[in-house]
C-alpha cells in the first residue's frame, strides 16, 4: 500500500517555497494516496517559540492546507503533539541513529550556527524525531522540497538499521521522496543564492501565503533582478540567478515548460515579465489567501479539523513497540 506523509512547521511567515515545494503537491498527490499531512509542533520548539504565537501559526498551517486544497474529510490533518507515538518512536530512533550520521546534517549546521554549544538538543536529534512521523505510518512516500532530501536519507538509514537490529526486514519501508515541479527550491526575492525561508529577516524576500494582492505586486516588483531584458534560453537563465528564480516561480504557477515561457518573453523588458508574474501569481494565491482568512476567522472548525485528524492518526500509529521488547502490560 502507497502512503504519503509529510510535515510543515508552524513557525510563521509560510510562503510560496511552502506551497511551491510542498503544500501544492499534497494537494494534487492525494487522488492517489492516502496522505498524513501533519503541522509539526513539535519540530518547531527545536527552536524557541513564543507559546502563544505557535498557537496561532499552528492554526495557520492548517488553515493554508485546507485553502489550498486538502480535503480534511478524507485526509487526515492534525498536529504533531497530539499524537504521542511521534515522540515515543523518536526516542527509539535516537537509539539507532549513529552520532556520525547526525554530524553530517547540514540543516543543523545552517540553523545551529556558529553558537552550535548553544543550540538545543533538540534541534540536533531533529531528523530522527522527522523519521519517527513517517515511519510511525510507514509512510511510502514523502513530498517535500530540496532542502529535506538530506533527512529523507536519513530516515532510509534509520529505517534499514532498524529492520537489521530487530530482525525484521521489511518492517520499515524505504520511504522515497517526492521532489515535484518546477520550484523545489525557491530562492530569496532579495539573493538568488538564498534559500526563500521564513524565518530571513526581510519580508520583502518572500511572498507570504498571507500577502494580499499589493503586497505580493510590491514585492515582485521590488524583487531584484539586472537591467538586462529578458533572456532567450535556459542556459542564459541559468547565469543570472535572480531571473532564473523568478522564471521558475512562473513555470510553476503556470504549470508550463520554462522554455515556452522564455519563448514568450525573451528580449522584452523585465519588467513586463514582472507584471505578468505578479498578474499570475494574485490570481493563483489571491483564493488561497481569502480562504485561509475565512477559515482563521472560525479558529472552533480548524481546531475540529485537527482534533479529528489526530484521532485518526494516533489509530494508525503503533505495533513498533512490541518488536522493541518493551513491555505493554
Ligand atoms: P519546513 O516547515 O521548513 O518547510 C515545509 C515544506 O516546504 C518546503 N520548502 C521549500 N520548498 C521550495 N523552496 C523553498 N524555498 C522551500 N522552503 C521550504 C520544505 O522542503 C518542506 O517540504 N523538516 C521539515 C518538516 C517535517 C517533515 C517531516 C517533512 C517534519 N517532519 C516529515 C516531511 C516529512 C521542515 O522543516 O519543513
Amino acid at each position: 500500500m502507497n502512503r504519503i506523509f509529510s510535515g510543515v512547521q508552524p513557525t510563521g511567515n509560510l510562503h510560496l517555497g511552502n506551497y511551491l515545494g510542498a503544500i501544492r503537491n499534497f494537494v494534487r498527490l492525494q487522488h492517489d494516496y492516502e496522505c498524513i499531512y501533519c503541522v509539526v509542533d513539535q519540530h518547531a520548539i527545536t527552536m524557541w517559540q513564543e507559546p502563544a504565537e505557535l498557537r496561532r501559526a499552528t492554526r495557520e498551517v492548517a488553515a493554508a492546507f485546507i485553502a489550498a486544497g486538502v480535503d480534511a474529510k478524507k485526509q487526515i490533518v492534525f498536529n504533531q503533539s497530539a499524537v504521542p507515538a511521534h515522540s515515543q518512536l523518536a526516542w527509539i530512533f535516537n537509539c539507532v541513529a549513529r552520532m556520525g550520521w547526525l554530524n553530517r546534517m547540514t540543516q543543523f549546521k545552517e540553523k545551529a550556527g556558529k553558537d552550535r554549544e548553544n543550540a538545543s538538543a533538540g534541534l540536533y536529534v531533529y531528523p530522527n524525531l522527522m523519521a519517527a512521523d513517517i515511519l510511525a505510518y510507514k509512510a511510502t512516500h514523502v513530498p517535500v522540497g530540496e532542502d529535506q532530501k538530506q533527512h529523507l536519507e536519513l530516515t532510509r538509514d534509520i529505517a534499514q538499521k532498524f529492520n537489521n537490529d530487530f530482525s525484521v526486514p521489511d518492517f520499515f519501508p524505504l520511504t522515497e521522496p517526492l521532489i515535484l515541479g518546477e520550484a523545489t527550491r525557491v530562492m530569496s526575492l532579495r539573493d538568488g543564492s538564498k534559500k526563500m525561508s521564513k524565518s530571513d529577516p526581510s519580508d520583502y524576500s518572500r511572498i507570504n501565503l498571507t500577502d494580499d494582492a499589493d503586497a505580493i505586486a510590491l514585492k515582485i516588483r521590488k524583487a531584484k533582478t539586472d537591467p538586462l531584458p529578458m533572456p532567450a534560453t535556459e542556459a542564459e537563465a541559468e547565469t543570472r540567478p535572480e531571473v532564473d528564480n523568478l522564471l521558475g516561480i512562473y513555470a510553476a504557477l503556470s504549470d508550463r515548460q520554462r522554455s515556452d515561457i522564455l519563448a514568450e518573453f525573451a528580449g522584452r523588458e523585465f519588467s513586463a515579465f514582472k507584471k505578468a508574474l505578479t498578474d499570475l501569481a494574485v490570481e493563483k494565491l489571491g483564493p488561497i489567501n481569502a480562504d485561509m482568512k475565512r477559515l482563521l476567522a472560525d479558529p472552533g472548525y480548524v481546531d475540529q479539523v485537527l482534533k479529528d485528524g489526530a484521532t485518526r492518526a494516533r489509530a494508525i500509529a503503533d505495533e513498533v513497540y512490541d518488536i522493541v521488547g518493551f513491555l505493554r502490560p
